[in-house]
């Protein structure tokens, strides 16, 4: 770690000393930024030639914001309020020059200065709300004061930052400029000299109708999240409160959200996202090209990749099994360039001229030189392996991925001459949409197509989570778990809109019995065939899910599944699913009764938990990060909840085992405590220790 010397440097040019700001690759603020800050104005402060300070950063960035390692541990003075503080009565005025990241703690900074220049490539805004908190150092109070409470209403609490042009337009910067310290260092004095501190400036008007509306958005952006409402509540302080009293409630606020479990949870999930990327034993391996990637079926999956790779820059060709699949795999992939186009990412000849440039074809020809061919036909064995044994001569020396949701990659593999060539590369639906990657490690996949998948989530902007081959990896797997608890809690006695309502309560944005009805039931009845030869006789099993779809009800697209739908809107729940589930119960033996609402989200909670511990423990997933980095991106667990794991850890891992311990006395088939678990809460330990 460099010291504070390094990191905080300052020199004078002319009668301006200018401070730099150096700690790659961010600026992220930690104590030594704080402190060398401090330290720097007071040895220019001590210097009588000096009429200006420049604070910039070195490079083409800011400060991205306050370093979140550090909102764990202890507070180390001086804090961010004290070097704000010490900015603004600097015995000279400063001006901020501002090139890139100029974010959270970084604007508050800029915030405490006389001037600010921005260069196009800025961004400025305060969105600490992302990572459960409100910003700590006056931001909540001198942004309003700067740029009137609409807009501090419509940047902090849904954490929107702008470009330079748009900051100067609603005030938030003073001068564009290319080079922002040369415009600093040519500002003539008297522009800035006499400029009161925005601690000094007017209260803003209140604006109840602008908070009423930021509340509103918060609610509907960020449901159950505390960091937002309070966002809102303390902007409106501005208007309301003395400065000193309003800066002191802000502290407080900060300082109390900084220590909650949401922050915690947001934090985690911060963290893990950015630790998602290839392990260093891949970093010397070359990925393969991807410059010509090859699509084998055109369907939900094959078209959304599809879109998505030619988005990215490669040239793209798409293999359908017949003319008529091609021509319907065709008009899938323009309608993904119409709404494109209607949601303004890209202009009508943009999207015309991408799409001519991708390959139709219904056969295998000319496609030996592709990089990476993927496969997202029918979840099929047979049909996956035919086109795999295709492959085998027709693109010799391509990486092979299948996007196989639950199929067995080894299996796959074994048609192949060389079985190291397939990796797993489980996109979600909308695959051009979803951030998640999930990169299947065979038992014999190389490393050269590990890397390849990494590459691709790279380009494409994905976040990669390795896993290893089971029914389902890590995250369809997690879902049949929590699918089949749930199907027990309806025999019991649960109603599938408790179910769907206590899940959104708990943060999810749809239950789970509403997702199915969205995004089709067939998928998963197909999958349950499947597994039906090998399903441990003695595990409960309820029907009435397979009843549900002989029925033909599988979901919203067939204007009924769980719920009733009309004109795609639902109307209420399908009445005759309660007769099925009453069938199944007593056919079960089972007098159904009310559950309690937090029973019931108990359960599907502590079935996900058992069952990550097991893929953990099974080395399916690499860490507790990535079980919930899946969660999290992939299947709607809150983010503020960190993911299973994260939450597991905050319900309390005695807890947790004690409660399974009692279920498995109930049903030792379905509920059977995993071992990690018990070794965590013997020895006292949480999942992300
Ligand atoms: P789909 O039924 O919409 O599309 C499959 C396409 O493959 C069809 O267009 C079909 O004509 C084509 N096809 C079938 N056999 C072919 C062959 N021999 N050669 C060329 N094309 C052929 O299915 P969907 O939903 O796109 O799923 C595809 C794969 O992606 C499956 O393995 C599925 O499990 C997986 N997946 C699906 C997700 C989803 O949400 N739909 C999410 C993640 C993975």
């Amino acid at each position: 770690m460099s010291a504070p010397s390094d990191i905080i440097r300052h020199h004078r040019n002319g009668s301006a000393a200018i401070i730099e700001i150096d700690r790659p690759p961010v600026n992220a603020i930690n104590h030594d930024i704080r402190a060398g800050l401090i330290a720097a104005l007071a040895a220019i402060a001590g210097d009588d030639g000096v009429d200006r300070i420049i604070l910039a950063g070195a490079d083409d960035i800011f400060a991205a914001g306050a370093d979140a390692g550090e909102f764990g541990l202890p507070m180390v003075e001086p804090d961010l309020p004290t070097v704000v503080t010490a900015l603004e009565t600097a015995p000279v005025p400063v001006i901020a020059a501002i090139r890139g990241a100029c974010l959270g703690g970084g604007l508050e900074l800029a915030l405490a200065c006389r001037w600010r220049i921005a260069a196009p490539t800025a961004q400025l805004g305060l969105p600490e709300v992302i990572l459960g908190v409100v910003p700590g150092s006056g931001g909540t109070q001198r942004l309003p004061r700067l740029v009137g409470m609409k807009a501090a209403l419509s940047l902090i609490p849904e954490a929107h930052s702008v470009r330079a042009g748009a900051a100067l337009k609603i005030g938030l910067v003073d001068q564009q400029d290319d080079d922002p310290v040369a415009a600093a260092l040519a500002l003539p004095l008297a522009s800035f000299e006499k400029r009161p501190p925005l601690s000094q400036l007017p209260a803003p008007a209140a604006d109840p109708e602008a908070a009423a509306a930021a509340l509103a958005r918060a609610r509907r952006r960020m449901p159950r999240q505390r960091a937002p409402e309070e966002a809102v509540r303390l902007i409106g302080l501005a208007a309301s409160d003395d400065f000193g009293d309003a800066l002191a409630a802000e502290r407080a606020t900060f300082l109390t959200l900084r220590d909650s479990d949401e922050c915690r949870a947001l934090r985690h999930v911060f963290f893990a996202e950015r630790g998602a990327r290839a392990p260093a034993r891949l970093k010397p391996v070359v990925p393969a090209s991807l410059d010509d990637i090859v699509v084998i079926g055109g369907g939900t999956m094959g078209a959304g990749i599809a879109h998505a790779l030619a988005r990215s820059g490669s040239a793209v060709t798409l293999i359908e099994r017949d003319d008529d699949a091609l021509q319907a795999g065709r008009k899938r992939m323009s309608g993904l360039y119409d709404a494109a186009v209607r949601r303004g990412m890209m202009d009508e000849t943009a999207a015309r001229a991408e799409q001519d440039a991708i390959r139709f074809q219904a056969d295998y020809d000319g496609i030996e030189g592709a990089g990476l061919v993927i496969e997202a036909v029918f979840e099929d064995m047979k049909v996956k392996r035919d086109v795999l044994t295709m492959l085998d001569s027709a693109a010799p020396e391509a990486v092979l991925a299948s996007n196989t949701s639950y199929l067995d990659i080894d299996a796959m593999a074994g048609c192949l001459a060389d079985p190291s060539r397939l990796v797993g590369l489980h996109f979600f639906s909308p695959a051009h949409i979803m951030k998640l990657l999930e990169i299947v490690n065979g038992a014999r996949t190389a490393d050269h197509a590990l890397a390849t998948g990494y590459a691709l989530a790279r380009r494409l902007r994905k976040i990669p989570v390795k896993v290893g081959v089971c029914d389902g990896f890590v995250g369809n797997r997690m879902l049949q778990r929590v699918r089949e608890a749930a199907e027990l809690l309806l025999l019991d006695g649960a109603e599938i809109m408790q179910i769907d309502r206590v899940m959104r309560g708990f943060g999810y944005a749809m239950g789970l019995y509403e997702t199915q009805d969205m995004s089709g039931l067939d998928i998963a009845w197909a999958n349950r065939r499947r597994q039906q030869a090998t399903r441990d006789p003695r595990r409960r099993y309820s029907k009435v899910q397979d009843h549900v779809c002989e029925a033909g009800w599988l979901g919203r697209k067939a204007g009924r599944g769980w719920y009733m739908y009309e004109d795609g809107r639902a109307t209420g729940p399908n009445p005759d699913v309660v007769p099925l589930i009453n069938t199944e119960a007593a056919r079960h033996g089972i007098t159904r009764r009310e559950l309690p609402d937090d029973a019931v989200m108990r359960t599907l909670l502590l079935a996900l938990i058992n069952e990550a511990a097991d893929i953990l423990e099974e080395g399916i997933a690499s860490s507790a990060l990535d079980v919930d980095l899946v969660l999290v991106h992939g299947y709607g667990f809150p983010r503020f909840r960190g993911g299973p794991l994260c939450h597991a850890d905050s319900m309390g891992i005695g807890m947790i085992r004690d409660r399974l311990a009692a279920l498995q006395e109930t049903d030792p088939v379905i509920w059977k405590l995993s071992q990690l678990i018990g070794r965590l809460a013997d020895a006292g330990q949480r999942f992300l220790d």
